[in-house]
């Protein structure tokens, strides 16, 4: 870890994904929520044509402006990216039970959804991967301030990534521009941090980035990806 570290020092994120690509040959994957940050890194790699494995989670419940911000991302790069969706039975048997909006009701439902529409195929995704690269800020949440670019994920055994950890949203917005990625149109109207469509809303200017998550909780809004 130590080592590795090290050897990232110092690096841009573009040669950092090279290096850790070289050191972990076909153990490497990116995954994107089609976010602004994920756009960044997955301009990086496809512009370098890095032997990234880039893969989504496709919950089922994603907006519409992100389904065709997918279409103009392919047209775009024409790269490919894998795309995981959830268990039929599983999303099925939780339909049955609970019915189509229960993650509003309590924590722990909206815990169950998120399990079985993201965790699950998460760790379908990142099987036999040794380097998970992700789009995470420090300046997201309190969660997250005390991460490092290179982080030990114990219980899913595999090194973390996070090539945009100090980066600031300021750098982020410049390097979209200059490069002229394209992005989710919802960002003009007032979201910022975007996830499924019923759990996601914009928030007023000055109001924190991910106040739009979960936005009827009060508790720790993670859900499950990254603690
Ligand atoms: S979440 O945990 O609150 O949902 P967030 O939206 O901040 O996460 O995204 C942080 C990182 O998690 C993204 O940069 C991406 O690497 C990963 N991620 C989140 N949602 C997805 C998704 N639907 N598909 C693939 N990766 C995702
Ligand atoms: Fe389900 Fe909402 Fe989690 Fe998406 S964010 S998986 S809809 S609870």
């Amino acid at each position: 870890m130590d080592k590795l570290s090290t050897a990232l020092e110092g690096l841009d994120a573009t040669a950092a994904m090279q290096y850790l690509a070289e050191q972990f040959p076909g153990a490497v994957a990116f995954s994107t929520s089609f976010g602004q940050e994920d756009q960044v890194i997955a301009d990086m790699i496809w512009r370098a044509s890095l032997p990234i494995r880039v893969f989504t989670l496709d919950t089922g419940r994603l907006f519409q402006e992100t389904y065709d911000l997918m279409d103009l991302t392919r047209a775009r790069y024409k790269k490919p990216f894998e795309v995981y969706f959830p268990e039929t039975s599983a999303v099925e048997k939780l339909l049955y039970e609970k019915g189509p909006n229960s993650f509003y009701d309590s924590v722990e439902n909206r815990k169950e959804c998120c399990h079985v529409r993201k965790v699950v195929p998460l760790n379908r995704a990142l099987q036999g991967v040794k380097v998970w690269i992700t789009g995470l800020r420090a300046e997201q949440s309190e969660n997250r301030q005390s991460l490092h670019a290179l982080e030990w994920d114990e219980s899913r055994q595999l090194y973390k990534y996070n090539p945009l950890i100090n980066w600031t949203y300021e750098q982020m917005i410049s390097y979209l521009k200059e490069q002229r990625v394209p992005y989710n149109k919802l960002h003009d109207q007032g979201f910022i941090s975007i996830g499924c469509a019923p759990c996601t809303r914009a928030v007023e200017p000055g109001e924190h980035p991910r106040a739009g998550r979960w936005w009827w909780e009060l508790s720790k809004k993670e859900c499950g990806l990254h603690g």
